[in-house]
C-alpha cells in the first residue's frame, strides 16, 4: 500500500485557536486545514510565535480550540469527555517535549514504565517494556539512573523511551533536539527515522533546525496562525519558508507560554 492510500490518522477542519487573556486577543491558529496520514514523518517550521506549539497542543487534544473540529482516527476529540481524552492520549499517543519534565526522584526505568502503570498494565509487564524501550533507545545500562545523574541528551532519550513505550499510533514532538549538541540531535533523528520506518509509527516533530526537518518527509511551514507552504522533502525548496526566513539564525531556543501551560498537561 502507498502513503497515499493510507488512512488519515489527524484530520484538523478550520481550526481556530484565540488567546484571550482579558486585555489582548492572540488568534494564534487562524484557520487551519491539515491531514496526517498513518506512517508520515511531518516536521513543522516556521518563525517563533506563528503557532507551531499551539497546533501541536490543540491537534493532541491538550488545549481546546476556539472553532473548528480536531478528527484523530475519524473521532472528535472535542466531543470526547475529559477522561476519555486523556485516557485515548495515554493510549495512543507519545509526547516528547523540552519541558517535559522527567520526574527526578524516579530512576530512567521508572520515569518510562509510570506510563504504562497508569493505564493500568501489571508491573512485571510495564518493567518488561520499559526496559525494551530504554534499550531501543540505547540507554541499557542507564535503567537505575536518576534524570540528574544523566546528561540532557540521556535524558532526552529517556523522553522518548517514554513516548514510545505504549506503542502509540502518532508521537508529538515539540523541538525534541533543542537542547542537544548537533551528535546527539542527529541520533535523536535517526531513531525517531527508524520507529518511523520499521514500526510505522507517525511523527509530528516541530523544529526550527533544517537538518532535523531534513529528517521528515514532508515539511510544513507556518506564517502567523496559518500554513503557507505543505511539501514532501523531495521538492527542491522544501526546507526554504516562503518568506526566506533562514532557519539556520532562528536558533532553537523556545519560550513559548502555550508549551509551557498547555505540555503541563500531558505529564499527567
Ligand atoms: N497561553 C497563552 N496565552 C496567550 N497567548 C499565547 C499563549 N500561548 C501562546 N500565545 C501566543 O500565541 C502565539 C503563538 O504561540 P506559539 O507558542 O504557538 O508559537 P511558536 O510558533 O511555538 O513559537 P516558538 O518557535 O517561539 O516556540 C504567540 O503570539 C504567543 O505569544
Ligand atoms: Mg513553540
Amino acid at each position: 500500500m502507498t502513503l497515499d492510500n493510507r488512512k488519515s490518522i489527524v484530520q484538523a477542519r478550520k481550526i481556530v485557536k484565540i488567546y484571550d487573556t482579558g486585555s489582548v486577543k492572540v488568534e494564534a491558529l487562524r484557520g487551519i486545514d491539515l491531514d496526517v496520514k498513518r506512517g508520515e514523518m511531518v516536521a513543522v517550521m516556521g518563525p517563533s510565535g506563528c503557532g507551531k506549539t499551539t497546533l501541536l497542543n490543540c491537534l493532541s487534544g491538550l488545549d481546546e480550540t476556539t472553532s473548528g473540529n480536531v478528527f484523530i482516527e475519524g473521532t472528535d476529540l472535542a466531543r470526547m469527555k475529559d477522561d476519555e481524552r486523556t485516557e485515548y492520549r495515554a493510549s495512543n499517543m507519545g509526547f516528547v517535549f523540552q519541558f517535559y519534565n522527567l520526574l527526578p526522584v524516579l530512576t530512567a526505568v521508572e520515569n518510562v514504565e509510570m506510563v504504562l502503570l497508569l493505564s493500568g498494565i501489571k508491573p512485571k509487564e510495564a518493567r518488561r517494556r520499559a526496559e525494551k524501550a530504554l534499550e531501543i533507545v540505547g540507554l541499557k545500562n542507564y535503567e537505575k539512573h536518576r534524570p540528574s545523574q544523566l546528561s540532557g541528551g540521556q535524558r532526552q532519550r529517556v523522553t522518548l523511551a517514554r513516548a514510545l513505550v505504549n506503542d502509540p499510533k502518532i508521537v508529538w514532538a515539540d523541538e525534541p533536539t533543542g537542547d542537544l549538541d548537533k551528535k546527539n540531535s542527529n541520533e535523536m533523528m535517526q531513531m525517531m527515522k527508524s520507529l518511523n520506518e520499521k514500526l510505522e509509527m507517525t511523527f509530528v516533530i516541530v523544529t526550527h533546525d533544517p537538518d532535523v526537518a531534513a529528517v521528515c518527509r514532508r515539511i510544513i511551514h507556518m506564517e502567523d496562525g496559518k500554513i503557507v507552504k505543505d511539501v514532501p522533502i523531495t521538492a527542491k525548496d522544501a526546507l526554504v519558508h516562503p518568506k526566506g526566513i533562514d532557519y539556520t539564525s532562528c536558533g532553537d531556543r523556545d519560550t513559548g507560554s502555550a508549551r509551557i501551560s498547555a505540555q503541563e498537561k500531558a505529564s499527567m
